[in-house]
């Protein structure tokens, strides 16, 4: 079996931040998200993994090679131009005629990939999706399965008369198995996606279609500025289980800051007396001046953020510069170089 990552979208909803960096390698706690999921595949024994790219491929490509520094063979493929989510597996086609996990390149998530695979095999699927459990499914696509797990619908955006009588609501993880015969159903070179266009037409098919439900994995799709500070709030508050993390960095931290256990801190980072990093992270290289506060944040690298000045519940881009006593307030999300003024509210 292989792995197909699809990794070519344009990250619109995750902007400023995907402007210089396409979303598949924002950093998740200063490691490029990617790397999350290659180590799920790698741990199930998928070694051959495709990425899937189109928006700034060259950045992907050049931060992670052939995959030999991860131990796994990366090849890449890259459409002229976007072809969806089901266009961009039609078009690997050369590089995965045989069974292939697709995942959406935006997920996170530490569920054990060869529970997947085995589950696809025992019901001998021509397709299998994974599907998560959550509480209010209405800003999301339903997924609709029989207690043996065949698929039976899918709802988009269901309304409350949809929902009743229904136990378990599971809305698609954006990870699928995949039969090389799925691809007989996909138009060649035509935008087209697996949610709109080809589960319908696999269920219209009367294909084998089952569903596997994420129990006690963690599941989040990474896709929005709020969903991205939460996975990391949740990796700091222990959440999130199973990936190392522990790296430590080499950081220049003054005896009187104040920096919280769970916070990280990038390397050749310098936090200065009396400034307090909590529940944060900051990327390499980040200066933190005397009695700055930076809670439940993210940083990326080489920002500076002056004294006196305070950051909450946001997210700042590479190479931002903070004055003094500049107030950065709730669901702040700052593009790569912001420059703010001494005493600037965001
Ligand atoms: P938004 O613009 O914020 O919706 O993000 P997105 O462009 O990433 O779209 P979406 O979140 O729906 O995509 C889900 C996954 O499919 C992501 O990992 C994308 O990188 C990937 N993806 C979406 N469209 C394409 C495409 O046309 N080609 C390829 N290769 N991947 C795609």
């Amino acid at each position: 079996m292989r792995a197909l990552i699809l990794a070519g979208g344009k990250g619109t909803r995750l902007r400023p931040l995907t402007v210089y960096t396409p979303k598949p390698i924002v950093p998740l706690l200063n490691r490029p998200f990617l790397l999350y999921q290659i180590e799920i595949l790698a741990r199930a024994g998928i070694k051959d993994i495709v990425l899937s790219l189109s928006y700034q491929p060259d950045k992907i490509e050049d931060l992670l090679g052939d995959g030999s520094d991860y131990g796994i063979n990366l090849r890449f493929v890259t459409e002229p131009n976007p072809l969806g989510t089901s266009g961009a597996y039609k078009f690997a086609t050369d590089a995965i005629r045989e069974t292939t996990i697709v995942l959406n390149g935006d997920i996170l998530t530490n569920v054990d990939i060869s529970e997947i695979m085995t589950f696809h095999n025992e019901k001998r699927s021509e397709a299998t999706i994974v599907l998560a459990p959550v509480e209010d499914p209405s800003a999301y696509g339903l997924v609709e399965t029989k207690k043996n797990g065949k698929v039976l619908r899918f709802l988009e955006k269901p309304k409350p008369d949809d929902l009743a009588g229904q136990s378990v609501k599971t809305i698609n993880a954006g990870i699928y198995v995949l039969e090389p015969d799925i691809l007989d159903l996909i138009p060649k070179n035509e935008n087209s996606s697996f949610e709109y266009d080809i589960f319908p037409e696999i269920l219209k098919q009367s294909m084998r279609f089952n569903g596997f439900i994420l129990n006690r994995n963690y599941w989040r799709d990474l896709g929005n500025p709020e969903s991205y500070l939460k996975a990391h709030l949740d990796f700091l508050d222990g959440k999130v289980k199973g990936f190392e993390n522990s790296v430590k960095a080499n950081a220049d931290v003054a005896t009187a800051a104040v920096v919280d256990e769970c916070s990280i801190i990038g390397e050749g980072s310098i936090v200065k007396p009396n400034a307090r990093i909590i529940r944060s992270v900051l990327g390499p290289g980040v200066h933190v001046e005397e009695k700055a506060l930076i809670e439940n944040s993210v940083i990326w690298s080489h920002s500076r953020i002056s004294s006196f000045a305070e950051i909450r519940n946001s997210i700042l881009g590479r190479s931002c510069h903070i004055g003094k006593n500049v107030i950065v307030n709730d669901g702040a999300v700052l593009g790569d170089k912001t420059s703010l003024p001494d005493y600037s509210r965001a």
